[in-house]
């Protein structure tokens, strides 16, 4: 496995230079984020995202139903495959092979699937002004970020997953699911 996420590295790379905005290399994992982002007075963001499915996004490819959808496009394990890790996982940062090794793909989909790599942006004194955040990396605002893996491309995707307020029915819709995973930080100027 480790070879194969070695290899799989080097391809990932050169694939990742033209979407020079999210460097895989640049990932700080989930547990760095949560250092600074799971105080209950500014939200605790750390503790929503642990509730969340972006936290199961892997463990849902090891049950039953994952299996199954799995099966429909010929993929054996799920758990293992980069046809669903690419957007089960930051570990796979949107491509079909393993984009950096010290993320794990059992994490799901973290942060920084949705933020950015934060490597850059995640010192206090920067991430404090968002100008400069952005500067370093941060995608603002993160809804940008949905459809790469909220889209057609999904197996399990169904066409009429949300209902718009005119009665269309939709695949996604990024307001009515942002509300659905929502971390409000009372310290954040909105
Ligand atoms: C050293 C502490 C620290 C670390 C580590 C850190 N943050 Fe922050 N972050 C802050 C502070 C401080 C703010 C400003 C808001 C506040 O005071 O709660 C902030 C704000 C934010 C905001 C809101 C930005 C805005 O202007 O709307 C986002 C999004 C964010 N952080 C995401 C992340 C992510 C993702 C990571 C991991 C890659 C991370 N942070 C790591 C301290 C940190
Ligand atoms: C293009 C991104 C993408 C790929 C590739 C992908 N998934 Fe998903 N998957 C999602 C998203 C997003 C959801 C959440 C449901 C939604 O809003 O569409 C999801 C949900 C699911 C669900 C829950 C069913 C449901 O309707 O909510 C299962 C099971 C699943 N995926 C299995 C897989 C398997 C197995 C693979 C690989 C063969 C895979 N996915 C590949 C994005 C993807
Ligand atoms: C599925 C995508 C997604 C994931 C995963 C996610 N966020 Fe967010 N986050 C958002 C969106 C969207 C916003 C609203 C502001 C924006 O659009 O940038 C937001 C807002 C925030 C804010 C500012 C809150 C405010 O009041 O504006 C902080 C801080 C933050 N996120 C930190 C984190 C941390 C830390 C994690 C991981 C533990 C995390 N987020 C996981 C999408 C995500
Ligand atoms: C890296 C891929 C990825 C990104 C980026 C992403 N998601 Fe997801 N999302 C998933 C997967 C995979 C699931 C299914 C996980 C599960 O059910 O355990 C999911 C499930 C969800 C669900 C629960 C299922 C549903 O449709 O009600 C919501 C809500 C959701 N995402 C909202 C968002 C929002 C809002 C954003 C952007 C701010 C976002 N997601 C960004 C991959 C992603």
């Amino acid at each position: 496995m480790k070879t194969i996420c070695s290899m799989a590295l080097i391809l990932a790379l050169s694939v990742m230079v033209r979407a020079a905005d999210r460097d895989p290399t640049n990932y700080a994992g989930v547990k760095m984020c949560g250092i600074c982002h799971k105080k209950d007075d500014s939200g605790n963001q750390l503790a929503k995202w642990q509730t969340s499915p972006h936290a199961k996004a892997f463990e849902l490819l090891g049950t039953p139903a994952g299996k199954e959808a799995g099966k429909k496009v010929g993929v054996d394990d799920p758990q293992k495959s980069g046809k669903c890790l690419k957007c089960h996982s930051t570990a796979y940062s949107f491509t079909e092979t393993c984009a950096v090794e010290k993320i794990k793909p059992e994490d799901g989909v973290t942060c920084e699937s949705c933020h950015g790599p934060g490597k850059n942006y995640m010192k206090k004194s920067v991430m404090e002004n968002r100008a400069d955040a952005i500067a370093d990396g941060l995608v603002y605002p993160a809804t940008k970020s949905c459809e790469l893996c909220h889209n057609d491309k999904s197996p399990t995707w169904k066409t009429d997953r949300f209902t718009t307020e005119d009665g269309k029915k939709v695949g996604f819709d990024v307001e009515q699911a942002y509300v659905k995973i929502k971390h409000t930080d009372q310290k954040v100027k909105h």
